[in-house]
């Protein structure tokens, strides 16, 4: 329940990246030694992941902001119904192949926002020299050795992070030389390389669209601290905006935010750095911005609905292109409940933006349309009810006690 109208106003720590956790989290199956992340956030999708690890044989061990995990002796075949729940944890896969040369997870499946297929994935695991099979809904990746390869990694949208990250895994333990061409640049892929690397293994070019992995025999047990949430930094960046309020927020990394701040200095909002703190503030009046998603370093698809709010509220026309998913304007039709006058074009949705918003009951259909919901219900006028907020404890850590600490009228009440 929000009650909107206030600007937000104060500090916002902000906490480590789902994106980049769950990915690390998977990679500790590679050896069997034990691993401890750091920073890791509260949020189901990671205690989801910590139970399909489990699932495998491994031991994970919660402790405040830390996992522990064990994966000493593991078997190649995820629970079913656990996988399914998840798509991020298609991710187990690479790391099982490339340890046990065999991995059985289900079919990950589509989502609310696009198809979703893995093909790139399972091109990868191809090209190292696995069998690929779908059966029963699992997908099956066995190979007697895996061998390095040269792969190319593109596909309809451009390059797959998820898809990168676990042909990197799988190539780690592979003999011989792994080069991944148009490969994602996303930081949570860097981030990934890192660990590897502290892990025993030998990658280079991570960040870039060629990714170079050299096989070793064998990884040890490592510690890592997880980066920044980039996209938590966005969302609290546009709500800040949005309620023309002045917030900063504490521990970011701004160099993995280049294409948001650019789009949001356009707009009109001042953003100012003191470090690892952003200060993000409106400076006058706001200005229309057209935005196109596009892979890293291009403005980030997890950020597009947060954005559609913000231009909602600004007097003019924006245009907002989505090429990364076909399907993820689903947050449109709930914004117009709020008086938001958008229409969608195909790919586009033309924002005819600057009517006031009102609140309303609205529901939340995936996880970055449920935080645009909200920055919507704060910065409209009266009271705004966001169902189905399962999908918020996805990828925000304890949003309405961050947001509360900023001023925000905003409290999580039963459904009845
Ligand atoms: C990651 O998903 C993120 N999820 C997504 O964040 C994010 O939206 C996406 O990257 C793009 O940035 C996690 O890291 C857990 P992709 P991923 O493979 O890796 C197509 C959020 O809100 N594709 O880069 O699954 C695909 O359909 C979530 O936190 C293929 O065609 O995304 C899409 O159109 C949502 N074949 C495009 O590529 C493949 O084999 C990019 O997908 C793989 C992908």
């Amino acid at each position: 329940m929000i009650k909107g109208g206030v600007p937000l106003r104060g500090e916002v720590r902000i906490s480590g990246a789902k994106n980049a956790a769950l990915p690390l989290m998977a990679a500790a199956l590679l050896t069997d030694e034990p691993c401890v992340i750091r920073n890791v956030p509260d949020l189901s999708d990671v205690k989801f992941m910590g139970q399909i690890l489990q699932s495998l044989g491994a031991t994970v061990k919660f402790n405040g902001g830390e996992v522990r995990i064990h994966a000493h002796k593991i078997k190649s075949v995820g629970d079913y119904e656990l996988i399914r729940r998840m798509r991020g944890s298609i991710c187990i896969a690479g790391p099982l192949l490339g340890r046990l040369h065999r991995a059985r997870v289900s079919l990950p499946g589509g989502c609310i926002i696009g198809a979703r297929p893995i093909n790139l994935h399972l091109k990868g695991f191809a090209a190292l020299g696995a069998a690929i099979s779908i059966e029963g809904g699992y997908v099956n990746a066995l190979a007697k050795k895996l061998a390095g390869a040269e792969v190319f990694l593109g596909g309809r949208a451009g390059s797959t992070v998820l898809g990168t990250a676990n042909v990197m895994m799988a190539a780690a333990l592979a003999d011989g030389i792994t080069t991944i061409d148009s490969a994602a640049c996303e930081p949570e892929v860097v981030d990934l390389a890192h660990f590897l690397n502290a892990m025993g293994a030998k990658v280079s070019g991570a960040g870039s669209p060629t990714i170079t992995i050299t096989g070793v025999k064998k990884l040890h047990g490592a510690e890592h601290d997880v980066i920044p949430d980039r996209i938590e930094a966005a969302t609290y960046a546009i709500a800040a905006a949005a309620t023309n309020g002045e917030v900063t927020l504490r521990g970011v990394r701004a160099d993995h935010l280049h294409a948001v701040l650019d789009k949001l200095r356009e707009a009109g909002v001042k953003v100012e750095r003191q470090g690892s703190n952003l200060t993000v503030r409106r400076n006058g009046k706001l200005k229309p911005v057209d935005i196109t998603t596009l892979p890293y370093s291009g403005f980030p698809t997890d950020v597009q609905a947060q954005m559609m709010v913000l231009m909602a509220l600004t007097p003019g026309i924006s245009i907002i292109t989505e090429r990364i998913f076909e399907a993820r304007f689903m947050h449109v039709s709930e914004l117009a409940r709020l008086g938001a006058d958008i229409e969608i074009e195909g790919p586009s949705a033309i924002v005819k933006g600057g009517r006031p918003l009102s609140g309303a009951p609205v529901m939340a259909s995936d996880l970055r349309a449920s935080a645009a919901l909200v920055i919507a219900g704060l910065a409209a006028r009266g009271r705004t009810e966001v169902k189905r907020i399962y999908h918020l404890d996805r990828g925000y850590e304890n949003i309405d006690g961050k947001l509360r600490r900023l001023g925000a009228r905003i409290e999580r009440v039963e459904e009845t």
